[in-house]
């Protein structure tokens, strides 16, 4: 019996005539409607409105959630497909979208009750209002479960008091997941979850932060002092907030990935091009094998990027039906996709040589871009450590 050979469309994986139409609408859009502005978002900080809007327009901002509430209805698969088009024009386009979906809506959609995804999710997902979240503080980034802001039930509310560092959309959040301690002698088992309104009295924003690179996703923090959150407001049970975070960064850890892989794929596609076009000592510099070893190099981590990543995708897509987790999955393609990011971005501000270093190209900024993925959402160092507890614990 002659063995049945799998269909494989593309470089990995069979995608789906639905998912590469998505890929190719994402592709066209960012690269009409988001590549053109993305210097001068970059140079100035202005965050992107009139994109982003556009983006929820597209159905860009909720990808995943059903129609009924807002969403595209899409699967796994075609948010990363598209995440990583919108990366590849832009890097900080791509962190609005990554948390806005991977983060708030996935949050709202798998740990909020129907009330919390009409009133909170609808919105969040059509791109009306961006989402933020909402867990490190000063002192406790990589030990999350340490944190010192506190919630204290009076009556049918919490009273909310602390300080929340590096919330990525913080400035411009219509709705913001928080996780803070309603339990302190509990550890992590004292964290709860809680749906915050930010214009409400008692949330302010404050510093916010300049940063190297996603110069255009704004970021700040976040300041409670007797915040009155209405117990209606609390997503998921008391003390489970530790798990529901970590949830989330699973699915925020893929969205990661196919940032980063957009990021490395921007950067590989400059530099093809310019081995093939820039001439030195009488040849194209792709001719020497100084320039071939790099292209090699990036072209080969960038497909072991794209296999991971898309792994992760079919992983979190199979665990809407079984429920299973797929931390592991998600942290290896986070780790190596962002670890990829940085080593392709190097690597072609290093062939572009000073037309690299210049502001001319876009090539510096995918390199300061990439760097934010080996931190956010969990350093390189926290995903060896969850890659490792993970396979320690379980073989
Ligand atoms: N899903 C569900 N539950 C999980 C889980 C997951 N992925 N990971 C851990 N848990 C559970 C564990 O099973 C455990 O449950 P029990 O206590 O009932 O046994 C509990 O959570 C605690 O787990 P650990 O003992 O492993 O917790 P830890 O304190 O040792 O921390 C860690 C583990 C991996 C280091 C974790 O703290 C971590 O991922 N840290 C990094 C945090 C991070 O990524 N921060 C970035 C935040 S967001 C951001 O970057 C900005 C932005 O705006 C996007």
């Amino acid at each position: 019996m002659p063995i049945e050979e799998p269909v494989i469309d593309g470089p990995c994986f069979a995608l789906s005539p639905e998912q590469e139409m998505i890929r190719q609408a994402a592709r066209e859009f960012a690269q009409k409607e988001i590549a053109p502005v993305a210097a001068h978002h970059d140079e100035t900080g202005e965050f992107p409105y009139p994109t982003v809007q556009k983006m929820g327009a597209q159905g860009f901002m909720g990808m995943e959630i059903p129609e009924e509430y807002g969403g595209a209805g899409l699967d796994t698969m075609s948010y990363v497909l598209a995440l990583e088009e919108i990366s590849k024009a832009d890097g900080a386009h791509g962190t609005i979208m990554s948390v806005n979906n991977s983060l708030v809506c996935y949050g709202l959609y798998y740990f909020g009750d129907d009330e919390q995804r009409q009133k909170y999710l609808t919105p969040i997902a059509s791109g009306q209002k961006i989402g933020a979240y909402s867990l490190t503080e000063p002192m406790s980034g990589s030990d999350a479960a340490t944190m010192k802001s506190r919630a204290v039930r009076e009556g049918d509310e919490y009273v909310i008091n602390g300080r929340k560092s590096w919330v990525t959309s913080g400035p411009v959040a219509g709705v913001l997941l928080l996780f803070t301690m309603t339990a302190p002698e509990l550890g992590n088992h004292g964290i709860s979850a809680f749906i915050i309104e930010p214009d409400r009295p008692g949330c302010f924003i404050g510093k916010t932060e300049s940063k190297l690179g996603i110069r255009a996703s704004a970021t700040a923090e976040i300041v409670f002092e007797n915040y009155r959150c209405p117990a209606a407001n609390r997503l998921g049970v008391e003390g489970q907030g530790f798990k529901i975070a970590m949830a989330m960064l699973d699915a925020g850890r893929v969205g990661i990935a196919a940032q980063a892989l957009g990021l490395a794929e921007a950067a590989y596609e400059a530099s093809v091009a310019y081995a093939r076009e820039r001439e030195a000592f009488g040849q194209k510099i792709g001719q020497f094998e100084g320039i071939q070893w790099k292209i090699a190099d990036m072209k080969t981590r960038i497909e072991a990027s794209r296999l991971l990543t898309y792994n992760a995708a079919q992983a979190k897509m199979r665990a809407r039906t079984s429920g299973a987790r797929y931390t592991l999955e998600a942290a290896m393609a986070k780790l190596f996709a962002s670890e990829t990011a940085m080593f392709c971005t190097h690597q072609a501000v290093q062939i572009h040589a000073g037309m690299g270093f210049s502001r001319e190209l876009p090539l510096e900024r995918y390199f300061r871009d990439a760097k934010i993925t080996e931190i956010y959402e969990g350093t390189s160092e926290i995903q060896r450590v969850v890659i490792a507890r993970q396979e320690l614990a379980l073989r």
